[in-house]
């Protein structure tokens, strides 16, 4: 049972008490009269706003406040006058749309939003050589059901690392993730690449309005997922309770028990039942797929998505030397690090997009990004006449170092300018 601190001043006196969330208003004034027993019949209780507490609005200081003052007078001509300032503490919590609706401003696409989680697994994924792992990256988009997954066979997460992912933080330098040889190599193929990412839940949010996070960890023997809901973010901020909090399941790999009937099941159930065949994975599952991303992967059959992620991720496909394998990526001139490396740990990510139309289940369209070749990097590479590579380094407010960004951003930028060079 919840309590509210009411904390009473009568003249001088300052008394609590701790009423419980069903108490009535008339058992209230019966336990205020208990403590000040001098008080008349009709004695009068002000909040902190001089509103005098009556039957019909007792409710809102029980059900909202965690703790109030309240001045207590015989009747309401005595003074007001107060013998000494008074505090209540008042609990404020950010209001969830700043989680689930900034993605708004910073997307102004899909395939950024998709981005965003790619990225996360390119990062999940890049010590899967160590344990001589292929670094496998699956999209499914579900479209039918408005759901897409993002799996990846990374090192999953803990505890803390769902924490991690739950919580509404700017970037990896406010987690205090930061890695120090980040900077050392070539920021393209280090593969902690979402450290200036937006966050994979304002992400999730801006393409639909659940997140659900399924994760296992090779060394435990157990999966765990949560789900993160729009609605109840938004419930439990109208309700008044903590908004950021969700419960963990802990449960068997192929455990499908805990998926939600209709869209979860009918897109999941195959996958979870295959989960046991990965030692370590990361899904994340997007629901509620709002429309406008659906009508437009739908529109061409995914084709322009796939394309947009074969140009964001070429490296990452092809390496350093790209599809090509002409382009010769400068080594940095203020670099500690031997010219290649690198690229002996580097293990090329593999990245499908699968779009699955859900009318029969032989509809399903697999993308193997490596083979998109009409994506604009490969279109660069293959029609340059002569390369031009440069850096750029820059001071970023609150970084001591330097940070150099690679040509390969800049050369986008290039092509779009000029489209024909
Ligand atoms: N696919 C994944 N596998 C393992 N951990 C992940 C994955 N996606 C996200 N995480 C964890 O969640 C954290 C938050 O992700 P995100 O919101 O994208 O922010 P950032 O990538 O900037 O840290 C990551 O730092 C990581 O610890
Ligand atoms: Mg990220």
């Amino acid at each position: 049972m919840a309590y509210v601190d009411v904390l009473l001043s009568c003249g001088n006196c300052d008394k609590t008490l701790k009423i419980k969330k069903d108490c009535t208003f008339e058992e209230f004034r019966k336990n205020v009269k208990s403590i000040f027993p001098h008080l008349p019949k009709d004695f009068t209780i002000s909040d902190g706003d001089f509103s005098e507490l009556l039957e019909d609005n007792f409710h809102v200081l029980k059900n909202s406040r965690l703790e109030t003052w309240c001045l207590v007078r015989g009747s309401t001509d005595e003074s007001f006058k107060l013998d000494k300032p008074h505090s209540e503490l008042m609990r404020y919590d950010v209001h969830p749309n700043a989680l689930t609706q900034s993605g708004n401003y910073h997307f102004s696409a899909s395939y950024q939003a998709f981005a965003e989680f790619i990225d996360n697994s390119i990062q999940a994924t890049s010590m899967n050589n160590t344990k001589d792992m292929d670094r496998v990256i699956e999209v499914h988009v579900f479209l039918k059901d408005n759901l897409l997954v993002v799996f990846d066979n990374g090192e999953g997460m803990t505890y803390e690392g769902l924490k991690a992912f739950a919580t509404y933080f700017l970037s990896q330098a406010d987690r205090g993730l930061e890695r120090e040889e980040v900077d050392l190599t070539p920021g393209y193929l280090d593969g902690a690449i979402s450290k200036f990412g937006v966050g994979a839940t304002q992400a999730g949010f801006y393409l639909g309005d659940r997140i659900k996070v399924i994760t296992k960890k090779d060394e435990c023997p157990f999966v765990t997922e949560i789900t993160i809901s729009k609605e109840k973010l938004q419930q439990r901020a109208k309700e008044g309770k903590p908004v950021f909090e969700d419960y963990r399941w802990i449960r068997n790999p192929g455990d499908t028990s805990t998926l939600a009937p209709g869209e979860e099941t009918r897109c999941l159930e195959d996958i979870i039942k295959g989960e046991a065949a990965y030692p370590q994975f990361t899904m994340i599952v997007i629901s509620g797929i709002r429309d406008f991303h659906i009508d437009s992967i739908r529109e061409d059959g995914g084709h322009t998505l796939a394309r947009e992620l074969a140009h964001v991720y070429h490296f990452y496909l092809f390496g350093e030397r790209g599809r090509s394998g002409n382009m010769k990526l400068p080594t940095l001139g203020n670099s500690k690090v031997p010219p290649d490396f690198g690229m002996s740990s580097f293990l090329k990510v593999d990245i499908k997009l699968v779009i699955e139309d859900g009318r029969n289940s032989n509809q399903k369209k697999t993308f193997n990004l490596r083979d998109v070749d009409d994506d604009i990097e490969s279109l660069y590479q293959t029609r340059a006449k002569d390369w031009f590579t440069f850096s750029l380094t820059m001071k970023v407010p609150n970084q001591d170092a330097h940070q150099t960004v690679q040509v390969a951003n800049f050369k986008k930028h290039f092509y779009f300018i000029r489209s024909h060079e």
